[in-house]
């Protein structure tokens, strides 16, 4: 669907954002494998989550929906399935190394560009748990076919900064003999950890490296916070409209998530924090922002990458509207997520009328400190992309067309009340 986005005249708002998609994964999952049963508060209720829960019913667990409460009532007695992930990259790789240690057989697969991820980079590590996994698409590729296998703990040092595949294998690890361990050099966002922990794993995380003993786990009641990378776009939003304000209530603040903060902070927005507390064992709170003139243009480093990764496409946004050279380097990682997100970024800003280069590791934006507008967006079906180039579109002089903009039910699916009454008219 074709969704016509026009320029907003100004921005000033009190917000909850969607719940997080990593956490409520996890709490859908982890309970689901857990022994007893419990009720999740608050979870996404977005089509990526909505996987997770038939994956894991597909698997023997009873499930219940009500609202935005998700209750399992029976936990997965692990039955050979076939399972479809849809969109979700997070549901293919927790569910890949959950499985590889139970006694079924199982097929993984998902829509076209679940197709096209890389899956290799779980594959491996798995296999050397000895773990029975292969790729029915060839080249590490969507559909895998898993026979359960007794598994080994092993020493494993990550080779890409990623959250999904440490979580494969700590999932693995709680049904390997000996101990697992996993090294990143680059702290990934610790939601299967802290998740784990509360549920009674054997796990324990020091600095970069995480280890984990064969567990049983037990169910806990729990309440998901708001998704920070939700939080990204009214964000954006607000450092970019003249005048603007944006009060954002119950958003997860988890150090590993924090990426974007530190860089509008750097670059001398006026973000405040307040009401920090803990949920379920993750820290939360509020965050407000005021539109500031003449903010600086960023520099988004190899290291900083893992705690905003989700975040670059509206943070590339905002650059545009930032007098000056931006640049993001280190982020290959995004050329393997929903859509290659540096060429998609590069290509829809560029329409817009942006000064955007793609680069072998990232990009630069020589902001104008405007955008023209005016395009037809191609998403590639990328529920990121579509809300960065409507928040884009939004702060720009003559709006944009939003092609595919129903693919923001993956993690948003009521994203564009957001921009405003009339703001989004369907075309
Ligand atoms: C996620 C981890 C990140 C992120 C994704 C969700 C998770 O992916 O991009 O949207 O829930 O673990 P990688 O771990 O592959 O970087």
């Amino acid at each position: 669907m074709q969704k016509r986005i026009e320029p907003i005249s100004g921005f000033d708002r009190k917000i909850t954002v969607p719940a997080d998609k990593s956490i409520s994964h996890r709490a859908v999952m982890f309970n689901c494998a857990a022994d007893g049963g419990a009720k999740i508060e608050n979870a996404l209720m977005s089509d990526d989550v909505l996987s997770t829960i038939d994956c894991m019913r597909a698997l023997g667990a009873e499930i219940e929906v009500n609202g935005s409460t998700v209750t399992v009532v029976k936990p997965a007695d692990f039955r050979s399935a076939e399972l479809y992930t849809g969109n979700s990259g997070t549901t293919t790789r927790l569910i890949s190394g959950l499985l590889a240690g139970k006694s079924g057989e199982y097929k993984i697969d998902g829509d076209a560009s679940i197709r096209k991820r890389p899956m290799g980079r779980v594959i491996t590590p798995l296999s050397l748990m000895g773990a029975d996994i292969t790729a029915g698409g060839g080249n590490g590729l969507c559909p895998l076919n898993i026979k359960g296998a007794n598994l080994k703990g092993i020493d494993y040092v990550m080779p890409v900064a990623s959250a999904q595949v440490k979580s494969a294998v700590l999932l693995a690890g709680l049904n390997a003999c000996g101990e697992t361990a996993v090294r990143e050099k680059i702290k990934s966002r610790d939601h299967t950890e802290r998740m784990l922990f509360g549920l009674g794993a054997d796990i324990k995380a020091d600095g970069n490296d995480v280890t984990v003993k064969k567990s049983r786990l037990r169910s806990r009641d729990m309440r998901v916070c708001g998704d920070i990378s939700s939080a990204a776009f009214p964000l954006v939003l607000a450092a970019g409209k003249k005048g603007a304000r944006v009060f954002i209530s119950g958003v997860g603040l988890n150090p590993t998530r924090t990426g974007i903060i530190d860089v509008l902070r750097g670059i001398g927005a006026d973000v405040e924090i307040s009401g920090l507390h803990d949920e379920s064992g993750e820290p939360v709170g509020d965050i407000s922002l005021c539109y500031r003139d003449s903010l600086s243009p960023m520099n988004i480093t190899r290291e900083m990458i893992p705690s905003l990764v989700d975040e670059i496409p509206a943070l590339a946004v905002l650059a545009c509207f930032i007098r000056g050279e931006s640049v993001i380097s280190g982020a290959e990682e995004l050329k393997v997520k929903e859509s290659n997100r540096i060429k998609t970024i590069v290509e829809n800003l560029t329409a817009m009328g942006a000064d955007a280069e793609e680069k072998p590791d990232g990009l630069i934006i020589r902001g104008k400190g405007f955008l023209k507008g005016g395009a037809s967006i191609n998403t590639y079906g990328d529920h990121r992309i579509a809300m960065s180039m409507a928040v884009a579109a939004a702060l720009s002089e003559s709006g944009a067309v939003i092609n595919d903009s129903e693919c923001v039910s993956v993690s948003y699916p009521d994203f564009y009340d957001l921009l405003g009454g009339g703001a989004g008219t369907h075309i």
